[in-house]
């Protein structure tokens, strides 16, 4: 436990501390392991995971918003807040306390999937409204203070197949900021918009979570653009068996 008095003094709380953290995929005989030796992340830091496809990003992040469950874990602490004492997460886990993970990830955690995830029969609002009707929020006037810094509010009471992949991206950022969250996962956020569309879309999502010191954590294929937004990348290799049946990829951070 000396990681969490340490922190408890220190300007800045460790949101996330992984220690040997391991998941193990399998399927047709071809067997993936992601290893992660040793991960911090700080509060109100902003956090890329770059790699290419199948290399183990969106298992990292899932294991970060308590979706996927680790096959072995030595040291797995969340703080969200610096009011809070570090939550052990594994203990969460082994004991499939799976309700209060949910709970855990619905409060403080806010997620952007790559295509979006909206759902087409609600309109923008009520998209970006999803994640706080969940936790039983009101209408603060939240909603509708994102749509204007994402440039999406003509669109509010419009559905999403009438947007760009573009705006739908920036819907689905708003929908994952809406609740307040102290940190938000992106999976390839901008993948499936243009170059130039991506990278307005992310240095936009960076500055509205650092107006908010949102710890960020963000997978992407490309580090060129999140490069120049002063991003820290996660260190990760990975390994192919020569036959090919397994693959282990691990990050250090
Ligand atoms: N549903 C699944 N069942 C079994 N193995 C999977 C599944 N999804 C992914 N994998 C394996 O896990 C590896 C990592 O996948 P993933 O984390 O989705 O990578 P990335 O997000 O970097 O593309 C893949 O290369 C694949 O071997
Ligand atoms: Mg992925």
């Amino acid at each position: 436990m000396e990681n969490v008095f340490q922190s408890r003094n220190r300007a800045k709380p460790i949101v996330y501390h992984l220690r040997d953290v391991v998941r193990d995929r399998a399927s047709e005989g071809v067997t993936f392991r992601l290893r992660v030796p040793s991960l911090q992340i700080t509060q109100g830091e902003k956090i890329a995971l770059i790699g290419e496809s199948g290399c183990g990003k969106s298992t990292l992040l899932d294991m970060l918003a308590f979706i996927a469950q680790p096959s072995d874990i030595a040291a797995f602490r969340f703080r969200p807040d610096i009011d809070i004492d570090a939550i052990d997460i594994a203990h969460m886990w082994k004991k499939r306390q799976m309700n209060r993970l949910g709970d855990l990830r619905k409060r403080h955690i806010g997620y952007v999937m790559q295509t979006g995830g909206l759902l087409p029969y609600l309109t923008v609002r009520d998209n970006m409204s999803l994640s706080r009707g969940v936790l039983g929020l009101g209408d603060d006037g939240t909603v509708e203070t994102l749509a204007r810094e994402l440039g999406i509010a003509r669109h509010l009471d419009k559905l999403p197949e009438t947007l760009s992949v573009g705006e739908r991206q920036r819907v689905a950022i708003g929908r994952a900021l809406a609740h307040q969250p102290s940190i938000v996962i992106a999976d390839e956020p901008t993948a499936s918009v243009d170059p130039f569309a991506a990278e307005k879309i992310m240095s936009l999502f960076i500055e509205l979570a650092e107006q908010r010191n949102i710890t960020v954590v963000v997978a992407s294929h490309a580090w060129r653009h999140i490069k120049r937004l002063g991003l820290r990348r996660l260190a990760h290799h990975t390994h192919r068996s020569k036959d090919g049946r397994t693959t282990e990829t691990v990050v250090n951070g």
